[in-house]
């Protein structure tokens, strides 16, 4: 059984003092991290004011990292900086910093790898354009994005990482992927990691979807085999919400 991991992006949202609004909100509802991962990724200023006020139960994410230990990179975060914060996962490869801030394959596999060097849990992000999807190329387009993130990882580190399916024309859109549709990717994306290590692997990563995931759509999302959670934008700003879409997962 995989453990649901729903988390919040909140992207360039809130201001210090509305995320502790929120967090003083949520952090004693949200479920047991045993039963549910719940997490939220703040931009990085302040990464510790959260993660001092995070709870027993919710975690906090960055949005992004350098691939670097150190050294001259005028205004990125380094991984040891995150390690050293307490923060446990990172965003990898949003379509958002693939689309605006260069991000490439390339990029997002030395990010990986730097992420479980410095014990951070990385949420990776694949998936198509409304121009790929139309054209039909979608599966062999998400096959090429997991096949590089991979690029000499193990086994073993391949089976702590947790991928979020998020088509990019689902996102921010109120456009949400049909739960077959958003099924039939992770289950794509489940089977290319199965050719590419084993079943014991391919079982063991957790894969959300992601795309304007809102109350009203998480449950029948979350009720596809192969979704094990959500990376939420805009409906995860809202405390009441944010709540209901984790105690979803605990019900299912
Ligand atoms: P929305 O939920 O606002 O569509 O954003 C999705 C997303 O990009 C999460 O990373």
């Amino acid at each position: 059984m995989r453990r649901y991991v729903i988390a919040g992006n909140w992207k360039m949202f809130k201001t210090r003092g509305e995320a502790i609004n929120f967090l003083l909100q949520v952090s004693d509802k949200v479920p047991s991290q045993y039963d549910v991962e719940s997490v939220v990724c703040v931009q990085a200023p302040m990464l510790r004011d959260c993660v001092k006020r995070q709870g027993d139960n919710l975690r906090i994410g960055a949005q992004n990292m350098h691939f670097k230990d150190s050294g001259a990179y005028t205004g990125e975060v380094s991984a040891a900086l995150l390690e050293e914060l307490e923060v446990s996962y990172v965003i990898i490869g949003h379509s958002e910093r693939r689309q605006m801030f260069n991000e490439t394959d390339e990029t997002v596999n030395l990010k990986i790898k730097q992420a479980l060097n410095y014990n951070l849990k990385p949420i990776i992000c694949v998936g198509e354009s409304l121009e790929i999807r139309e054209a039909g190329t979608t599966k062999e387009f998400v096959e090429n994005q997991v096949v590089k993130a991979l690029d000499g990882i193990s086994k073993e580190a391949c089976q702590e990482l947790i991928f979020a399916y998020e088509p990019i024309w689902a996102i921010g859109t109120g456009k949400t992927a049909t739960k077959e549709i958003a099924e039939e990717t992770c289950k794509d994306i489940r089977n290319i990691i199965e050719n590419l290590y084993d079943k014991e692997t391919a079982q063991k990563v957790r894969i959300q979807y992601g795309g304007s995931v809102n109350p009203g759509n998480i449950d029948e999302l979350l009720s596809q085999e192969d979704i094990d959670g959500a990376l939420i934008g805009g409906a995860s700003l809202d405390a009441e919400k944010f709540l209901y879409m984790v105690n979803a997962a605990l019900k299912q």
